[in-house]
């Protein structure tokens, strides 16, 4: 039963193909979408060659490829990183959703998806209190990474350095000039996608389909200067009263680390740089604001949580059941 991984040269696709490990001898085929043409005729060819397609291209390409799996009557798995398929199939988040993913392979679903890297991240910080509290309203302001918005843009962002660090001399040139408004470099953009605020819509929409929810969410998405890892900052409304204590206790699970709350730790531990590759959403400057109402800071890595690491523990669920 192997794995084709499709957009592999792509970040997403990278970050998957580092971390993979195939179990059961599965092996690895890898795939550009390139030429959707030749793809055609590889895709003919290789077909019966493997049970599981991870897709990490834009939601184009992804449509593209599934189109071609179904004209050619593939029966395997199909896992897509895109947005495509997000209102309509399962959105796959184990740590909230595991029970939901492992009942929907049983039925005989074949096609999963992966959610917004905002999303998950948020919703794996909350995973200690999602349906242990009721949660009736939720604030969430981000601060994202260039690397979401895919390798293109981090080779524009490091021209855009390159040009004006080494070229002109950053600060003076910054004081002196007038740059482009649009520069990634030493700015942030504060409208993340084309006509709809789209990252806004996606946070709403993506949490309350994941978690089977109407929670009332406000979201204002910004991209920052800052190569990998999303931070946001959330402010969480509970139906119910807890002590500040007992929330920080909630929020304490095995893929969280807990930053304390002083001006030390949170300089160290609580930033994209230190949690960049890391295993663990980082959770700090958390605070009970009025009965009921807490406020925290995460940062997580959003090429692993939000991106592949989800697609891979699909993959792992599917494997042990199949
Ligand atoms: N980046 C994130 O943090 C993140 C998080 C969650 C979900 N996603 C989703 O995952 C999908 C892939 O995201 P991504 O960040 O990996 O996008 P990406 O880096 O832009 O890669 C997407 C595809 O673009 C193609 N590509 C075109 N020019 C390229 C170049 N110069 N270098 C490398 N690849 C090039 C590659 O296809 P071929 O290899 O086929 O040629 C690649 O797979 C998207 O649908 C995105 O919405 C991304």
């Amino acid at each position: 039963m192997n794995i084709a991984i499709f957009g592999y040269r792509g970040l997403v696709g990278q970050e998957l193909c580092k971390r993979i490990y195939p179990l059961m001898n599965d092996k690895i085929y890898v795939y550009t979408m390139r030429s959707t043409d030749k793809l055609h005729k590889k895709l003919n060819r290789d077909i019966g060659k493997f049970r599981f397609l991870i897709c990490c291209c834009t939601s184009s390409l992804a449509y593209q490829l599934l189109k071609i799996t179904k004209k050619i009557r593939w029966e395997g798995y199909f896992i897509d990183a895109s947005s495509l398929l997000r209102y309509g199939k399962t959105i796959v988040l184990d740590i909230i959703n595991k029970q939901k993913i492992i009942q929907c392979v049983k039925e005989g679903q074949k096609i999963f998806c992966g959610g917004n890297c905002t999303v998950s991240i948020l919703l794996t910080a909350l995973g200690g209190i999602v349906g242990k509290l009721y949660i009736e309203k939720l604030i969430c302001n981000t601060y994202q990474a260039i690397s979401g918005c895919g390798r293109v843009m981090i080779n524009n962002f490091i021209k855009q350095i390159r040009s004006i660090v080494i070229k002109e001399g950053a600060c003076e040139y910054y004081i002196e000039n007038k740059p482009c408004p649009r520069s990634l470099c030493f700015n942030i953009s504060t409208w993340i996608g084309d006509k709809k605020a789209e990252e806004e819509e996606k946070i709403c929409k993506e949490t309350n389909s994941i978690l089977g929810s109407d929670i009332r969410i406000y979201s204002t998405c910004v991209r920052v200067n800052v190569i990998r890892c999303h931070s946001e900052a959330v402010i969480i409304k509970l139906s119910k009263d807890i002590s500040l204590d007992t929330f920080r206790k909630m929020i304490r699970k095995k893929y969280t680390k807990i930053v304390s709350d002083t001006p030390d730790d949170t300089k160290r531990f609580l930033n994209p740089i230190y949690v960049s590759k890391k295993k663990y959403i980082f959770v700090g400057r958390i605070r009970k604001l009025s009965p009921g109402v807490f406020s925290m800071f995460i940062v997580g890595d959003q090429l692993l949580w939000g991106a592949v690491d989800p697609l891979i523990r699909l993959y792992y669920i599917i494997r042990r059941i199949i």
